[in-house]
């Protein structure tokens, strides 16, 4: 018999099976514990708590170790595109050139919009966060792309279209957020050089897309590819296994990762460097804030659920602000005050005893702001980094013969059974 864990409760011993995963993690299998003793198991924020078994991305967060499907990102933010990466974590390995010819050439085909979408984005009020914007049209998809006939078929259409389209409506909302004219997609540019084109060419100024900064959005959109159960990919399975379409799915997790303790946190860190430098107060202050339990300051760009060393894609993104600034000749404050706030809070015996390093939002801000990318923007370009994860992560459970309808189960602690008072006899 493989191995189990044993548990003892009223008298009784339960075996429970464990489970092992290909790098040796090991699940204590409580999807009999109910039936089998009436009991459930809690665990506020899921820290303890596996949702599925996935073969797309291995993290390990003491050793700082991310993999795609096996790959570490390492070696695929020196040596992929991105287009290749959302290949490999879609379809479970990497393309062979003719595959990955295909997929750039259906990628292009599905690049362009409905031109009615445009009505929607100009009557969003203009100070709407491209967040919310982003996260409506995609699920208003759906209404413009209807179901196709194969499952098959839809599937890899509604991918296809997810990953292409996605990317134009983000520069296109920012066209029209400026009053300007919107940019159509070229399909003799890469898929990141066509996105900053589509960003910023126009009639009066023309965009020379600069290879430094195509490659240095390549690595970023390679680096936030996927990041297994987080919260919104937690919120795509989550969601999807009502069976609802993949639009509305990916839109749930746009919502999600809107939040800023999650990816919206690049956004908030630029803003928090830029009130610390505004205030004068010098780094320490912060410091001390983040650490006082009655102040709900946090510094943001710090700390991980699964990261208790440096996020690796952190290194990697730090590396790249120091080569794109110095190859753009640009220099910018906000990196030297980033910098200087990691050195200050790594010595702090709080950060080390909470295990607090620099994530993957700590300096990628910098490297959006090199890009000429708005604040207000850092979090769209997260999610489409994002997009291929949950659409690998979708698809896998959507495949998965025992995925079931995600339905969580509490401990109630309200009033027990207590009869209706009529108005007129309350107190
Ligand atoms: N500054 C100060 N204290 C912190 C921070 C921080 N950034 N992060 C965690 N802590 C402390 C927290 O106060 C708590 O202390 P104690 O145990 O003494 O009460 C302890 O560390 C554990 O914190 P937690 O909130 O229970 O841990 P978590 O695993 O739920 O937190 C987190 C993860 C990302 C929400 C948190 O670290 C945080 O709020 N960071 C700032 C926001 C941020 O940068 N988010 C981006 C995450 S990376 C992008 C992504 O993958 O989504």
């Amino acid at each position: 018999m493989s191995e189990t864990a044993k548990l003892t409760y009223a008298g009784q011993t339960y075996e429970l099976p464990i489970i092992e995963g290909s790098e040796g993690e090991r699940a204590v299998d409580i999807s009999r514990l109910r039936a089998d003793t009436g009991l459930i198991t809690l665990d506020i924020g899921y820290g303890n708590t596996g949702s599925c078994t996935s073969t797309i991305t291995f993290m390990n967060g003491e050793e700082g170790i991310l993999r795609y499907r096996g790959i570490p990102v390492e070696q695929l933010a020196e040596h992929s595109s991105f287009v290749e990466t959302a290949y490999l974590l879609i379809h479970g390995e990497l393309p062979n050139q003719k595959e990955l010819n295909r997929f750039s050439i259906l990628l292009n085909d599905a690049s362009l919009v409905h031109e009615d979408l445009k009505i929607f984005y100009s009557n969003f009020p203009r100070l709407s966060h491209p967040m919310g914007i982003l996260s409506s049209m995609v699920n208003a998809l759906r209404s413009f792309y209807p179901e196709l006939q194969t499952l098959e078929e839809e599937i890899d259409m509604t991918v296809t279209r997810l990953l292409s389209k996605v990317r134009t409506m983000a520069a296109m909302s920012y066209k029209m957020s400026r009053g300007h004219t919107v940019v159509y997609p070229r399909p003799d540019l890469s898929y990141c050089a066509n996105f900053l084109n589509m960003m910023f060419d126009s009639p009066v100024r023309p965009y020379e897309v600069d290879d430094v900064l195509a490659e240095a959005l390549n690595i970023f959109w390679i680096l936030h590819a996927d990041h297994e159960q987080n919260c919104s990919t937690s919120a795509v399975r989550m969601v999807g296994s009502g069976r609802v379409n993949l639009y509305a799915a990916i839109s749930a997790g746009i919502a999600a990762l809107w939040g800023p303790l999650h990816g919206g946190a690049n956004q908030s860190v630029v803003e928090m460097l830029q009130d610390i430098d505004a205030s004068g107060r010098g780094f320490q202050h912060y410091v001390d804030r983040a650490k006082d339990r009655n102040d709900p300051f946090r510094l943001m760009g710090f700390g991980h659920r699964v990261y208790k060393a440096y996020d690796p894609r952190a290194k990697i993104i730090k590396a790249m602000c120091d080569r794109v600034l110095a190859k753009l000749k640009i220099s910018d404050p906000l990196l030297d005050l980033a910098k200087e706030l990691e050195a200050v809070a790594l010595k702090d015996a709080y950060f080390i005893d909470h295990n607090l390093y620099p994530n993957v939002d700590f300096y990628s801000g910098i490297i959006l702001r090199a890009m000429g990318i708005p604040t207000n923007m850092f979090t769209v370009m997260f999610a489409i980094g994002r997009l291929p994860g949950w659409i690998a992560q979708w698809k896998e459970s959507m495949d998965d013969p025992n995925w079931r309808l995600c339905r969580p189960r509490q401990i109630y602690t309200g009033p027990r059974e207590t009869n209706y008072v009529p108005i007129e006899e309350r107190p």
